[in-house]
């Protein structure tokens, strides 16, 4: 190996050690390739025996870097004005951490509230971010929040981290579902500037609640397909899948009944690969009722079996803190009082789990656990 080529080997690796994120190609192309991909994943195993501890393939300790950033720029994203879109710098004016497609950022919000979103705009833009954020008026409030931002208030950044990676080569199918598209539209984007073969699939209840459709229209739309609730009614598995390509892949970002629909359905189809990302929580499967017992007010909650702790425990403590809801950020870590957890989540350190758990996916092994709240 030459020194150039060493050289950009070791930058990958530090790169990769501290962002998670896949570096671009060693040899200096334009696009990453699955086998980096793969030397990438023999890494984070042998940092784990490096760190002495046990490999798990979705809970390695993420490095991150958090920067203040600024909404530099705000603008809305669809006709019926419910998607803003928002740029982000940081407050020094220095260059932002490197992206790639499928990265997003974990954001604390001027409340406190933690929250998640795709970056959405062009990795090659190396002083911004750009999200997209739906507003759900029924939420837990962070949507809300998000679309008050104005120009020039401030959040605190962390990230990106890379949970989505997109393998550039070979055929893709692209499935989007509503704000699904922002994790989407980046690999998109880069499929077709790498000349592959490709089909977007995309999702939504009426054209005017579709953030992107106006980018998307300009593509090859014998390579798109958009469909839409009020029209054509509820996608089946064949309405998403049928441009699912013999030995390529599928991506897919979109709600929990379109992720269901893709998981059951690829296995008929000639695609060899499955990725996809959830924005909204899995429902609860397999699940036991049982009570939690807030220990600063000797409160009894009982969470059925269809429910999450954090949602039972929301409706009367409103502020505890949660991003995810799927047991991987660590944000609703709790203190075990009394009781046995069934854990469930892809964080915790097997140290931490005897007095801790992450109320959002884990439950009780037992009729009831007391919790530090
Ligand atoms: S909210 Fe992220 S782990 Fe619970």
């Amino acid at each position: 190996m030459g020194d150039r080529t060493f050289a950009r080997a070791m930058a990958a690796v530090r790169e990769y050690r501290a962002s998670r994120t896949i570096p671009e190609d060693l040899l200096g192309k334009g696009g990453m390739d699955e086998s980096l991909a793969q030397i990438t994943d023999g890494l984070d195993k042998l940092f784990a025996i490096l760190d002495h501890s046990k490999y798990k393939a979705r809970a390695a300790p993420v490095q991150t870097r958090t920067h203040t950033m600024a909404v530099s720029e705000r603008f809305t994203l669809c006709r019926d004005e419910n998607v803003v879109g928002l740029t982000l710098r940081r407050v020094d004016g220095g260059d932002v951490p490197p992206w790639h497609p499928g990265s997003h950022l974990d954001l604390v919000l001027p409340s406190g509230r933690r929250r998640q979103y795709s970056l959405c705009g062009d990795p090659l833009e190396k002083d911004a971010y750009s999200i997209a954020v739906r507003l759900v008026p029924d939420g837990g409030g962070g949507s809300a929040e998000m679309h008050t931002l104005e120009v020039g208030d401030r959040l605190s950044v962390t990230g990106p981290r890379n949970a989505f990676p997109f393998y550039a080569s070979g055929s893709a199918l692209f499935v989007a579902g509503g704000i699904g598209i922002t994790a989407i539209i980046p690999m998109v984007r880069r499929a077709r500037a790498l000349g592959m073969d490709w089909h977007l699939v995309y999702s939504g209840r009426s054209r005017q609640s579709m953030p992107f459709l106006d980018e998307v229209s300009t593509w090859d739309q014998e390579r798109v397909t958009v469909r839409t609730d009020d029209v054509d009614g509820l996608p089946t598995a064949a309405d998403l899948l049928r441009h699912a390509p013999d030995g390529g892949s599928v991506y897919c970002c979109g709600p929990p009944p379109m992720l269901a629909l893709v998981r059951e359905g690829v296995p008929a189809t000639g695609a060899t690969r499955l990725h996809y990302e959830r924005f909204s929580p899995p429902p609860v499967v397999a699940g036991s009722p049982f009570s939690v017992e807030l220990a600063s007010s000797g409160t009894v909650l009982d969470v059925a079996a269809d429910r999450t702790a954090l949602d039972v425990i929301r409706e009367v403590v409103p502020g505890v803190p949660y991003s995810c809801r799927q047991g991987f950020c660590g944000t609703c870590k709790v203190k075990v009082l009394a009781g046995a957890p069934e854990h469930r989540d892809r964080r915790l350190a097997d140290d931490e789990r005897e007095d801790y758990m992450l109320i959002c996916v884990s439950r009780s092994a037992g009729e009831r656990l007391t919790l530090d709240l």
